[in-house]
């Protein structure tokens, strides 16, 4: 085998589409995906390539120094893509602590596993840590009505080409996350630029924007809200639905990471994103006419499932970000139009209600009542 990686929290969202892509692409790489299959990791969303030779499965904690300390040197492992996270902003307000545990903690213990193995001997090393946009905190919406974006990227195509506010997230703003899941993130970008500064390991760290696509868990926006259309259940619309996020399809980021695991500068960071700001709003009522068209019934007839609800405590305003970086020095772009990417997710997600079903049955069913009846 050429290289030996270790892809973290591969059984999840952005995980199993990287894991997926990484097997396809590098038959002479072996991929290993490390993963503790918390309620957010789920198996089925690899079981196109689980049979395949360059891949293996490990069930473990990132938290498990002496775990990964041994499968690193039994394995030779010479790369890292870290995923493994817990990723729900609603329940790091609800139980910080897991947060600091897994994000920082188990980031932490990554990478002095992979210190201790590859102990100075850098060359052909790699650390790569996936981050989020949200360690920057909130950008404020100087232009609520919308104007021209500064650019416009194959995501931004579409009809609707709108920026909220005239600053966006660069890779040298001060971080300043807000909510428990962002100040987790934040620290753990942190540690990884501190392992670099420090001890010279080659690492690299990228902050994307709001993804979205086929084996998403449902308590995220648009597959949660795709699932609720479809039953015809309440769309808890937090505030006034005006917070704007930046979104981008799942296999877009995937290609994004192959790219900078390869050919990323070391201690660089870049910012992943395609310019594609939407209120949350706007967003649900496009869900509501997609399902609705191609569920066959009359486009926008279920609109009135939309319910505001209380808002996100320290619900961060708008998400935007500039990856006019990545663009120039590495040549990636987004492939999808946005609205070509959701007909594409909703499609997805209605062709696989036994995924949806098994994913938020169980445990999860009472965590969401709990989360959202009471509102
Ligand atoms: P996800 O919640 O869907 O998946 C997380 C995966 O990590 C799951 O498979 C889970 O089992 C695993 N995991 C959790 N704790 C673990 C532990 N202690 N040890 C080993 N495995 C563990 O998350 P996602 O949406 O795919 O996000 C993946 C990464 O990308 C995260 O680091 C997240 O911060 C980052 N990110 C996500 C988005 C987004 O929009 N989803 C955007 C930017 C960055
Ligand atoms: P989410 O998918 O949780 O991503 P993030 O909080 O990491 O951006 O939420 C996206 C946006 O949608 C965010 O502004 C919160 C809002 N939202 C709702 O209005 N209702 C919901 O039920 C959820 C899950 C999110």
């Amino acid at each position: 085998m050429k290289r030996s990686i270790i892809i973290t929290g591969g059984a999840g969202f952005i995980g199993s589409h990287v894991v997926r892509l990484f097997v396809n692409k590098y038959p002479d790489y072996k991929v290993i995906n490390l993963d503790k299959l918390t309620y957010a990791g789920n198996l089925d969303n690899l079981k196109d390539i689980e049979d395949k030779p360059n891949y293996k499965f490990v069930k473990m904690d990132i938290c498990d120094f002496d775990g990964v300390l041994k499968l690193m040197q039994d394995e030779k492992v010479d790369g890292i893509i870290h995923l493994a996270a817990e990723s729900h902003v609603d329940r790091s307000i609800k139980d910080p602590f897991t947060f600091a545990q897994t994000n920082v903690m188990g980031t932490l213990s990554l990478l002095q596993a992979a210190k201790c193995y590859w102990d100075g001997n850098w060359e052909g090393k790699r650390f790569y840590h996936i981050s989020t946009d949200e360690v920057y905190g909130a950008l404020e919406m100087t232009n609520p009505e919308g104007i021209k974006p500064p650019f416009t990227t194959k995501a931004s195509s579409g009809e609707h080409h709108l920026a909220y506010g005239s600053k966006f997230f660069t890779e040298d703003l001060k971080y300043q996350p807000h909510s428990p899941y962002s100040a987790s993130k934040a620290s753990s970008d942190h540690f990884v630029r501190a392992f670099h500064d420090t001890y010279g390991m080659p690492t690299i760290v990228t902050n994307c924007s709001n993804n979205y696509g086929p084996y998403q868990f449902p308590e995220k926006l648009i597959p949660l809200f795709i699932n609720n259309i479809r039953h015809r259940k309440p769309l808890p619309v937090y505030g006034k639905g005006e917070n704007v996020r930046d979104w981008l399809f799942v296999e877009d980021h995937a290609r994004a990471i192959d790219l900078i695991f390869h050919q990323g500068k070391i201690a660089e960071t870049y910012n992943i994103g395609g310019f594609n700001e939407w209120k949350n709003i706007d967003i649900i009522k496009v869900l509501i006419n997609t399902v609705d068209r191609l569920l066959g019934r009359k486009e926008g007839e279920d609109m009135d499932l939309i319910t505001y609800v209380t808002d996100r405590a320290g619900h961060d305003l708008r998400y935007a970000i500039d990856s006019t970086k990545l663009q120039r020095e590495l040549g990636w772009e987004p492939s999808l139009q946005f609205e070509e990417g959701i007909e594409k997710t909703v499609r997805w997600y209605l062709d696989h209600q036994d995924w949806v079903d098994n994913v938020t049955s169980g445990e999860y069913q009472k965590y969401y009542d709990s989360m959202y009846k009471n509102r």
